[in-house]
C-alpha cells in the first residue's frame, strides 16, 4: 500500500523574511514568540506525517495552533515556506498552477464549517457543483450528485431550495458535493463545528458510516479531541504551529507524549475509546488463564468489558484470532483506567505505567 499524502518538515511563516525565520527555527535561534514579538507568524512549524489510503487522518488543535494553513498547504491553495508535499508520490510544489488547479478540482474536495451553498441553484444542483467546474456534461452530473445525495441521507430533497433545509442538512449537502466529484481526498476543515451537538454527533456517526462503504482518504480538522476520537484512525495534536504527538485515539490516552495532551484528554470518555487490547495485562500467569470464564477479543470495547468483568468472578481473558490467550484484564484494572482517584493496584511494572500516571492525575 502506498502512502497517500506526505508532508515532509513543512513550514509556512507569514510576515518579513518568512525564509530567514525557517533557518532560525531550523537552527533553535528563535521560537514563534520570538518572531511572533518581530512581527512574523510561524503558523506552522516543521510537520511532518502521512496518510495512508482510506485512512482518516485528524488534526486536532486550539485556535490558531496552525490546523487551516496546514490544510491549505495540503491541497496546494497555499506554498509551502519550506518542506514538501506529496500527493500519490507527486511533489505539490512542484507543479505548475494549471496543473495544480487539474489535481484540485478532480482529486481533492474540501468540506468547510460554513458550507456556503447557492441560495439559488437547488440542492441537486449545489450537489453537482464541482462536476459542472470539471465539464461533466448535465445528465451524468445530475445522476452522480443524486447518488451523492442519496449516500449522505438526501433522497429525496433533489429539488428543495437550501433555505428549506436545516442547518445539518445543509452540511450534509456540502458533504454531498465533495462526495460527487469522485475525489479521492477529502479536506475538512471544522466540518461539523457549527452544528448542534446532537446533530453533530449525528454526522460523525453518518462519516464513518460512509467512509466503511467509500473508502476515501480524509484530513478532518477539530479543536474537539472527542470529535478527534470518534472519528479518527489517526490524530495528529498541533500547538502553536507544531505537531505535538501522531497516535490513535488510544495512543493518546493510554500515552499522552506530554502534560498538554494529556490536559485534553482529561474531558474524554475513556469508555468509548479504549478496548480490551489497551487496557488488558500482557503477562498472563498460568492459573489465570485456565480459570477465566468470560472472554474479550482486543477489540472488544470498554463498556462490555465492564459487563463481562461484572458477570465474572475472574478476570477476563483476552483471545486472539486462534483462540490462545493474549491478556487479562482484572476488574480493578479497568477501575483503574476510568477511574479518578488511585491507580489501580498491580499496574505499578506495567508497560503502561507512565499514561497511567496521567490518568490517575487527571
Ligand atoms: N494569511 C495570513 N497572514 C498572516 N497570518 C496568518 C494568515 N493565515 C493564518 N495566519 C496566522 O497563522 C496562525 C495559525 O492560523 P490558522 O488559521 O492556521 O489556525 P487554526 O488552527 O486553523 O485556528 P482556528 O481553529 O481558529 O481556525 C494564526 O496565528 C493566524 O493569525
Ligand atoms: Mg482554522
Amino acid at each position: 500500500m502506498s502512502t497517500r499524502l506526505e508532508a515532509e518538515h513543512l513550514y509556512k511563516v507569514f510576515g518579513r523574511r518568512p525564509g530567514q525565520a525557517v533557518e532560525r527555527l531550523r537552527q533553535n535561534e528563535a521560537d514563534r514568540e520570538e518572531l511572533r514579538a518581530q512581527g512574523t507568524t510561524a503558523a506552522v512549524i516543521d510537520a511532518s506525517f502521512t496518510v495512508e489510503p482510506g485512512e482518516i487522518f485528524v488534526v486536532m488543535g486550539l485556535s490558531g495552533s496552525g490546523k487551516s494553513t496546514l490544510l491549505r498547504m495540503l491541497n496546494g491553495l497555499s506554498e509551502p515556506t519550506a518542506g514538501q508535499v506529496r500527493f500519490d508520490g507527486q511533489d505539490l510544489t512542484a507543479l505548475s498552477d494549471r496543473e495544480l488547479r487539474e489535481v484540485r478540482s478532480r482529486k481533492i474536495s474540501m468540506v468547510f464549517q460554513h458550507f456556503a451553498l447557492f441560495p439559488h441553484r437547488s440542492v441537486r444542483e449545489n450537489a453537482a457543483y464541482g462536476l459542472e467546474v470539471q465539464g461533466v456534461p448535465r445528465a451524468e452530473r445530475e445522476r452522480r450528485a443524486d447518488e451523492a445525495l442519496a449516500l449522505c441521507g438526501l433522497a429525496g430533497w433533489e429539488r428543495s431550495w437550501p433555505d428549506e433545509l436545516s442547518g445539518g442538512m445543509q452540511q450534509r449537502v456540502g458533504l454531498a458535493r465533495a462526495l460527487a466529484t469522485d475525489a479521492d481526498l477529502l479536506l475538512m476543515d471544522e466540518s461539523f463545528s457549527a452544528l448542534d451537538p446532537l446533530i453533530r454527533r449525528d454526522m460523525q456517526d453518518q462519516l464513518v458510516e460512509l467512509q466503511k462503504k467509500l473508502k476515501k482518504t480524509i484530513v478532518f480538522i477539530t479543536h474537539d479531541l472527542n470529535e478527534a476520537m470518534r472519528l479518527g484512525d489517526r490524530i495528529a495534536v498541533m500547538r502553536d504551529g507544531r505537531i505535538v504527538q501522531i497516535g490513535t485515539a488510544q495512543d493518546i490516552l493510554i500515552r499522552p507524549a506530554n502534560d498538554y495532551v494529556a490536559s485534553f484528554t482529561q474531558d474524554v470518555d475513556r469508555s468509548r475509546v479504549l478496548t480490551a487490547g489497551a487496557v488488558m495485562e500482557q503477562e498472563v500467569r498460568g492459573d489465570e488463564a485456565d480459570c477465566a470464564c468470560e472472554t474479550a477479543t482486543a477489540q472488544t470495547p470498554f463498556t462490555d468489558l465492564c459487563a463481562m468483568s461484572a458477570r465474572a468472578a475472574h478476570p477476563v481473558a483476552v483471545l486472539d484470532g486462534e483462540g490462545a490467550v493474549i491478556g487479562v484484564v482484572p476488574r480493578q484494572r479497568l477501575v483503574g483506567f476510568i477511574g479518578d482517584e488511585e491507580r489501580a493496584p498491580g499496574t505499578c511494572d506495567s508497560p503502561r505505567g507512565e499514561g497511567e500516571k496521567v490518568l490517575a492525575r487527571a
